[in-house]
């Protein structure tokens, strides 16, 4: 048989397997086994170089005119059983798509892990890194290296929440201080978010579970300015304008001076409410120069090196920003105080 034979049998051939096609998985089949790399068309197409010169323009033309006539036929019988399938369809498999679409229910982020990277974001534009500890820590980092030795008052300051084994659950994230001194050299910039627990009773602005966010800068001659520059720095980019805030001092073992930084509360506007307690202010920032104790601790030299450190309240901070004036609805589940976000 020579080829144009070929080429008219291959046509007709395909022509009818088309025509008795059901299905769209058949029309792949057959679409591979008409045109496919494995296909008598291909082949006849691939042999063209080995035949003579006359013949090779007419053989061409047909080859070309079977492969378009068998692509169309395809395609038409593609068209016709998608139209079948859309006609069979019964009354209840019928989809109206201009119909708008049920809302799709999306999670997202809880408050305090936003404003959580959001500090995170901005300490570390400032050349913070981010470090971390353990949950569950030892009586050594929570107290004793931050100068708060057995029997010392400031003990009773954190009701802690022992574990059986005489750990505890970390009631701040000062813990981290001494964690990240034992594993870096100064210069040090670090801050360390993190889950704090006490057991204490729960009010508008106590919670047994919260946040905080620790901060600790060493190097030499860090001073006081140092570390008013930074907090400012910071609570300016957390609420895009100036904040009144005070300093008074404050009495925390592991910093000497130590002060608390507060920020004039944001939900009533100073003028008193259970938030602050009615005065106006709310303690968000307590934060000092890191003591002598502590850097020696943590196997620095206290007289070549000097710091400061903060342990921010991160609920407290969402709260002032948010206007929120229970602290114990971040923990409730309400699902309708969370969608607010
Ligand atoms: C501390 O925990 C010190 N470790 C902070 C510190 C770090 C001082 C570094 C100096 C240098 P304080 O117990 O005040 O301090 O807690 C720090 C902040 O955590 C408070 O200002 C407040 O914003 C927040 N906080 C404290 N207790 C609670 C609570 N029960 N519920 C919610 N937030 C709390």
């Amino acid at each position: 048989m020579d080829l144009m034979e070929k080429l008219v049998k291959l046509e007709n051939e395909a022509k009818e397997s088309i025509e008795k096609a059901k299905t769209i998985e058949e029309l792949r089949e057959l679409t591979i086994r008409y045109l496919g790399r494995k296909s008598s068309l291909t082949e006849i197409m691939k042999s063209m170089k080995t035949i003579s010169k006359e013949l090779r323009p007419q053989v061409g033309k047909k080859a070309n005119e079977v492969k378009t006539k068998i692509e169309n036929l395809l395609n038409k019988k593609e068209e016709q059983i998608e139209e079948n399938i859309f006609l069979n369809l019964k009354e209840t498999e019928w989809v109206d798509i201009t119909e708008p679409g049920e809302r799709f229910e999306k999670g997202h982020l809880h408050p305090i892990t936003i404003m959580r990277m959001e500090v995170e974001d901005i300490f570390t534009s400032m050349g913070f890194a981010i470090v971390s500890g353990p949950e569950i820590e030892l009586d050594y980092y929570n107290f004793e290296a931050l100068n708060i030795p057995q029997d010392h008052p400031a003990r009773d300051m954190q009701d802690t929440i022992w574990t059986k084994d005489g750990s505890l659950l970390r009631t701040h994230t000062s813990c981290v201080q001494i964690r990240t001194m034992e594993k870096f050299r100064p210069p040090i910039r670090a801050i360390a978010p993190g889950r704090v627990f006490r057991y204490e009773e729960t009010d508008a602005s106590h919670e047994h579970t919260f946040y905080q966010v620790e901060g600790l800068m060493i190097d030499k001659n860090i001073s006081v300015a140092n570390l008013i520059a930074v907090m400012k720095t910071m609570l300016r980019e957390v609420f895009g304008r100036d904040v009144k805030v005070r300093l008074r001092p404050g009495y925390f073992p592991f910093v000497e001076p130590g002060f608390e930084l507060d920020i004039n509360c944001l939900i009533c506007g100073g003028e008193g409410c259970p938030v602050c307690k009615r005065s106006g202010w709310v303690e968000l920032l307590p934060c000092g120069m890191v003591h002598p104790n502590v850097l020696k601790a943590g196997n620095i030299d206290p007289d070549e090196y000097s710091g400061f450190a903060f342990g921010m309240g991160l609920d407290r901070l969402v709260m002032m920003r948010y206007g929120i004036d229970d602290i114990r609805l971040f923990h409730s589940g309400d699902l309708r105080f969370l969608e607010q976000f």
